[in-house]
Formats: structure tokens, sequence, C-alpha cells
């Protein structure tokens, strides 16, 4: 698949060094092409950037990895390319009441929205089988094609999918996603902690 990744940062290059070796096409979207993480990523993953809206339009899918605050204005710009594709929210906001962007991409008419990427740091997505342990990870989007879709992105990124519901159940991964920050960051534990379903 055609694969647009908006910024080129941790998560956005963690995902596209995944998703280029499972032989997807990636295009990054970014602002600057010399910025050190753009340069960082592309040290990964050998694929173009182009400035964002063109990138859109490249695009089956779309990855927000870009601020939280940073989409608005994003969606807003492009909505007509970003109509009708799949558009994947890894974006968080854990300073304020909503940790998500789902309202902005909402907007946006016949896009399949999915909440995924955004529950644990980056480094499980890069290495998400430590230890022996495959990481578990928890996503919220419609049921149906593209929901496939978006499991078999996930799943190409090493870590376990494992669907909650649709958007009505997004509160319970962004938690997910306040848990995981809790604990790392005022908790004493490290980042390399995640957190695994386990059936008895
Ligand atoms: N880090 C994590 O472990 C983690 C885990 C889950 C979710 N997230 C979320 O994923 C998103 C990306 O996080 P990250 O750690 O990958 O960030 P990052 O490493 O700082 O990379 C951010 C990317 O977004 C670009 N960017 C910054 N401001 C922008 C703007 N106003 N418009 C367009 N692009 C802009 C940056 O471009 P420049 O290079 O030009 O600055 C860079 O490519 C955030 O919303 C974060 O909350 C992060």
């Amino acid at each position: 698949m055609n694969l647009t990744i908006l910024g080129a940062g941790n998560i956005g290059g963690a995902l596209g060094q995944k998703w280029a070796a499972a032989g997807h096409t990636i295009t990054f979207g970014v602002r600057d092409p010399n910025s050190p993480k753009t340069q960082a990523a592309l040290a990964k993953v050998n694929a173009p950037t182009l400035p964002i809206p063109e990138a859109i339009r490249t695009g089956e899918v779309i990855l927000f990895s870009i601020p939280w605050a940073a989409v608005p204005e994003t969606v807003a710009a492009n909505t007509p390319a970003l109509s009708g594709k799949i558009l994947i929210d890894a974006t968080n906001n854990f300073a304020g009441p909503i940790i998500n962007n789902l309202a902005a991409l909402q907007t946006i008419p016949h896009a399949a929205i999915f909440r995924a990427f955004n529950s644990l740091g980056w480094e499980h997505f890069d290495a998400p089988n430590r230890g022996g342990v495959q990481t578990d990870h928890f996503y919220t989007g419609p049921d149906g094609d593209t929901r496939q879709t978006m499991h078999q992105l996930i799943a190409e990124v090493g870590v376990r999918p494992i669907w909650v519901g649709d958007h009505d159940r997004i509160q319970i991964v962004d938690n997910l996603g306040a848990l995981w920050v809790t604990l790392a960051f005022q908790r004493g534990w490290a980042r390399g902690i995640t957190l695994k379903l386990v059936e008895k």
C-alpha cells in the first residue's frame, strides 16, 4: 500500500521502518526535509519526503505522527485530499482533557479513522519482541474492511493488534497511554514497560 507518514520523528521513523520492511511504499510528509529528526528517520528508512499536502495526496493510509496541536490546522488545510482515506491518529495531548485528535479528524468526509500507536513509547514499535515477549497493542476504530487493513498494519509492526471497539471506546485506549506515561515518567518505571493481555 501507499502509506503517508506525517512527521518523521520517533514514531514516524519507527513505523516507517517496519512498514517499508513489510513491502509498503512509504512517503514522509514533513515541514523541513533537512531537520535533524527527518534526517535521522531517513537514515533508517529509504523513503522520499514531500511537503505535507503533496504527501497526503500520495497516500491511501495517512499516519498522523506530528504534535497533537498541529493536527487541526493540518486537517483544515488538507480536507479534500484526506477524504475517503484511512487515517491513523497517534497523537497525544496528555496535558489536556482530550488526549486524541478524533474531533478534528471526524470533520473529514468518508474517512476511516483509527486510534493507534498512541499508547506506548515508540521503542515498543521499534523493538516489539523484547525478552521473547510480544508487545500487545490496543486500538479503536470502525469494524469492517478498513479494520482488517488496520489490523494488518499493526501486525506488520510486530506488535499484537487487539481491537477494543469503535470510537465509543477511544477513552480506554487513551487511558492506557496515560497509564503508560504515568508509570514511566511519574512512578519510576522504565520506558520498557508494557501491558500484556493474558488469557488464563
Ligand atoms: N515519542 C513517543 O514515544 C510517542 C508515543 C506515542 C505517541 N506519540 C505521539 O506521536 C506524535 C509524534 O511524536 P514523536 O515522539 O515522534 O515526535 P518527534 O520525534 O518530536 O517528531 C515530530 C515530528 O513532527 C514534526 N512537526 C513538529 N511540529 C510540526 C508542525 N507544526 N507541523 C508539521 N509537522 C511538525 C517534526 O518535524 P521537525 O523535524 O521539522 O521538527 C517531526 O517530524 C506526537 O503527537 C506524540 O504525542 C509519541
